[in-house]
């Protein structure tokens, strides 16, 4: 599933082909709010406008022009999050830890780099990691440092005064680095991205690292008493021989059923599954499990040997994310980065490359079986203009025009009820294996038994230029197998972009449910959809043409399947623009 040919080989592209070469995502200059106007740095055809317009911006998803997250975490009325930044280029590379301040997730305040490259174990970057707060409400990051040759260890930083209610300065451990790939079968250019911390049983700390384990990948488990002294334990948390590394570990807790958060420094509570998040093939997956307590393990429910088959946090554009806890709300938030699908020589001409997805809320369905995510409630506050339409009837071939609301930035909420299921074509499991090909497939000119219907976004007049997302619904043994689309292959006239059909399925008890729910945040060069109430998320990057004409963008639903599906509800509101790393004064 390597299908990065340009742009920015990001992680796991260089484990497969160039490990010590450019793994280091983004690179940016400058970083400055609004910092539209730049001089084009090449020719661009009179045709197709230039990329460089400020209009593919975006307005309220979070862009320091370069970045990746680290460790967000929620401390003392704010939330802090710190993303890979390289401060002097927009080409990968020289990775600091810059830091953003919020108090509601959405408007952003720029405060110094809470991590630079200062000494000979970090020489090469300051790379991923977490954030945990200590017993004591101490916050520690847990960071890696790549030295010289890009060996990985892992090292500890501490607010150098805990008074400052930005926590902008940062002291790193003198004992630094704390964590080193020593023991058998371990590759020092392959061990990185230490997780959040929780204790056990026996009250000791521990964190996972991301490493390769004779030739396989492992989620390493580590020891300590007092956070700063640590050792390894003689059998990672979890292993597999289905792929070679994970990068971003992510191990977290949850009732199903019950979208509050779990501390992890809280005792696990009765009933709770455990989730291991791990980043590879450029996407996230998760496996679904328990923690054996006795033995320190992770025991996922079903062990799937095929990784094509691992369930995804989102099916799009979406890497490296982090979750963490909020104790504010009581709720786990996960964040994850989306870079961007143009050259990199693009990339260049607009100074600023990568945004970070919408921060959503993340649980388990009361099956206990897959992840359910949703935007957090206070992007709403962004909302403004809502139009709402009920029971729009759309026969096969019906387009209906969405009027009344910005088209750039916009949040568009669709339920979608079949009027029968009657028609539902049978379901084959080998899709499952490349949703993307059967979302080129099964597209949305193709008429099913019911589907595709959906959504069409950033479309010019005629069409030309468009991004689908829809649905298609097949009838399995004992439920309905949902598929849904982000179809990027029509989103823009411009050359060079990279523009695949993403695709993912869902479950769906759609007897009882009768209705099958889309939303999608529109945000200029990001579209990010949520099927079925948050099980299936698709974040994608497009430049269309259009969005930077004064003609605009158009918005449709629309049915090509054969049987007629009701629109019950739509709702759609224009999104203002955030504050976006505003620097502090
Ligand atoms: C980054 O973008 C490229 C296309 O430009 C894509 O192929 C690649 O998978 C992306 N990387 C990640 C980690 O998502
Ligand atoms: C990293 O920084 C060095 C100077 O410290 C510079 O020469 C190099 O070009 C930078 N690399 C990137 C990719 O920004
Ligand atoms: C620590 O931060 C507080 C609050 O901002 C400030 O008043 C104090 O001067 C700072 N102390 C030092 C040593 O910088
Ligand atoms: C990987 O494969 C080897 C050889 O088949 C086996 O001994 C080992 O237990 C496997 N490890 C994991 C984590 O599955
Ligand atoms: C959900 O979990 C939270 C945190 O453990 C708990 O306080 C709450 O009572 C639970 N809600 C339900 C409906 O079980
Ligand atoms: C619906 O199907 C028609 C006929 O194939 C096609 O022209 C149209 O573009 C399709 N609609 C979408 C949104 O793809």
């Amino acid at each position: 599933m390597s299908h990065h040919r340009h742009g920015w080989p990001f992680l796991l592209l260089s484990l497969l082909l160039s490990p010590f070469e450019s793994w280091l995502p983004c690179g940016y200059a400058g970083g400055e709010v609004g910092a539209g106007h730049r001089v084009l740095l090449y020719p661009h055809s009179a045709k197709v406008s230039s990329i460089v317009s400020i209009k593919y911006r975006t307005g309220y998803h979070f862009q320091p022009p370069k970045n990746w997250i680290n460790g967000p975490m929620y401390i003392n009325g704010k939330y802090h999050l710190f993303y890979q930044y390289n401060p002097g280029s927009v080409i990968p590379g020289n990775k600091t830890w810059a830091h953003s301040v919020s108090t509601d997730l959405i408007n952003w305040l720029r405060v110094e780099p809470a991590l630079d490259r200062t000494e000979p174990y970090d020489a090469k970057g300051c790379w991923s990691g977490s954030v945990t707060i200590l017993a004591d409400g101490r916050p520690a990051i847990f960071y890696t440092g790549a030295d010289g040759v890009k060996n990985q260890a892992q090292c500890i930083a501490f607010p150098s005064n805990d008074s400052d209610p930005y926590l902008r300065e940062w002291t790193k451990l003198d004992s630094n680095p704390v964590i080193r790939p020593d023991g058998p079968g371990l590759n020092p250019s392959q061990f990185r991205d230490p997780t959040t911390g929780w204790t056990g049983p026996d009250g000791e700390w521990r964190i996972a690292v991301g490493a390769e384990l004779n030739g396989y990948s492992a989620a390493l488990l580590y020891k300590s008493q007092d956070f700063v002294h640590w050792s390894r334990v003689d059998h990672p948390l979890y292993s597999s021989n289905s792929s070679t590394m994970w990068e971003c570990p992510d191990f977290f807790w949850a009732l199903p059923g019950n979208s509050s958060g779990l501390d992890l420094s809280a005792e696990v509570p009765n009933g709770a599954k455990h989730v291991l998040k791990v980043s590879l093939d450029s996407c996230d997956k998760y496996m679904i499990g328990v923690y054996d307590l006795e033995h320190d393990r992770f025991v996922p429910d079903t062990v799937v040997d095929d990784r094509r088959l691992w369930q995804r946090i989102d099916y799009g554009n979406y890497y490296a994310s982090k979750s963490f806890f909020d104790a504010k709300k009581g709720r786990r938030i996960i964040w994850g980065w989306a870079n961007e699908s143009d050259s990199s020589s693009d990339d260049v001409a607009k100074g600023w490359a990568g945004i970070q997805a919408i921060p959503k809320r993340i649980w388990l369905d009361s099956y206990g079986k897959q992840l359910m995510q949703w935007p957090v409630e206070e992007v709403e506050s962004l909302r403004r203009n809502g139009i709402s339409h009920q029971g729009i009837e759309l026969k096969k071939g019906d387009l209906f025009q969405i009027q009344g609301t910005d088209t750039l930035q916009a949040n568009v909420e669709i339920e979608f009820e079949p009027r029968t299921l009657d028609k539902a074509d049978p379901f084959d499991p080998s899709w499952l294996l490349d949703t993307e090909n059967h979302c080129r497939e099964a597209d949305a000119t193709a008429p099913g038994g019911l589907g595709p219907f959906g959504l069409v976004v950033l479309a010019s007049e005629n069409l030309e230029e468009h991004t689908a997302v829809h649905f298609r619904v097949y009838k399995a043994q004992h439920k309905h197998m949902i598929l849904m689309c982000s179809d990027l292959r029509r989103s823009s006239l411009r050359p060079g972009l990279y523009m695949p059909a993403y695709g993912g399925f869902f479950e769906f008890e759609l007897e009882k449910e009768r209705k099958i729910s889309l939303r999608t945040l529109i945000d200029r060069s990001a579209v990010e959809s949520f099927g079925g109430s948050g099980r299936v998320c698709i974040m994608a990057r497009v430049y269309p043409v259009a969005l930077v004409n004064d003609r605009g963008a158009r918005m449709y639903v629309f049915n090509n399947g054969t049987s007629t599906v009701m629109v019950s509800q739509l709702k759609a509101w224009s999104m203002r623009r955030a504050l976006m790393n505003v620097k502090k004064g």
